[in-house]
């Protein structure tokens, strides 16, 4: 029998979902959510990151607008009832700060599916970090400083739909002690479906 806890199953079960019905989330549900953030490991426990709670709806469709430019994020996300925006300083930890923004912006949105609530990732960090690009536009938008990066939006609502995915197989992506060994043990011989909760795209 495959391990099954709360944690594991909120990894495996949480989705991005596109869509939100209509409605405030309680300001206690966003505090839990913003301190799942807080509690994301980081470089040398620099902790980089500030975030951005966006609920004035003026604003909430200024940041729909830029991410809808973005070359996949053209949902429909203004139904989200608020938008967290994670930005990070590299000047706090030059080295990671792109790290320390993704898994804490990856907490905050496991803490949402485990409160039943749903969002998805906007990539928004852009290499390239021009005038002209959708990460300037939002920094624009909310005032950040030019000298901090912003990492990735969340819009977060109440489910819309359920959704399942598919995830490629553990024995396509597991190497043996080293590189090119991918013969399972005969535990992992038994993996299946199952285990992985695959399903449909
Ligand atoms: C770094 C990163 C950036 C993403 N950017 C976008 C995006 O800009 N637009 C979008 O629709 N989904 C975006 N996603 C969501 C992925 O498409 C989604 O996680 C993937 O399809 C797997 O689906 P699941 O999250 O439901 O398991 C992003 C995810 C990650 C991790």
């Amino acid at each position: 029998m495959p391990i099954e806890n709360t944690v594991l199953r909120a990894i495996r079960e949480r989705r991005s979902i596109y869509r939100y019905s209509p409605g405030p989330v309680p300001d206690e549900m966003v505090q839990a959510i913003l301190e799942a953030g807080r509690w994301a490991p980081s470089w040398g426990n620099t902790q980089p990151w500030e975030f951005i709670v966006v609920k004035n709806e003026t604003t909430k469709r200024e940041i729909c607008d830029i991410a809808k430019s973005t070359l996949i994020a053209n949902k429909n996300i203004e139904g989200a009832s608020l938008i967290v925006v994670i930005c990070v300083n590299p000047k706090v930890d030059p080295y990671h700060f792109i790290e320390d923004g993704a898994v804490a912006t990856h907490n905050m949105a496991l803490a949402a599916h485990s409160l039943g609530l749903a969002t998805y990732w906007i990539g928004i960090y852009n290499a390239q970090n021009s005038q002209r690009s959708v990460e300037s536009r939002v920094r624009k938008a909310l005032n950040i400083p030019q000298t901090h990066r912003v990492i990735a939006i969340l819009p977060i609502g109440t489910p819309e739909y359920k959704i399942e995915k598919e995830r490629k197989w553990l024995r396509d992506m597991v190497h043996h002690d080293r590189y090119g060994n991918t013969m399972l043990s005969p535990a992992g011989a038994t993996e299946s479906r199952d285990s992985s909760k695959s399903s449909k795209r």
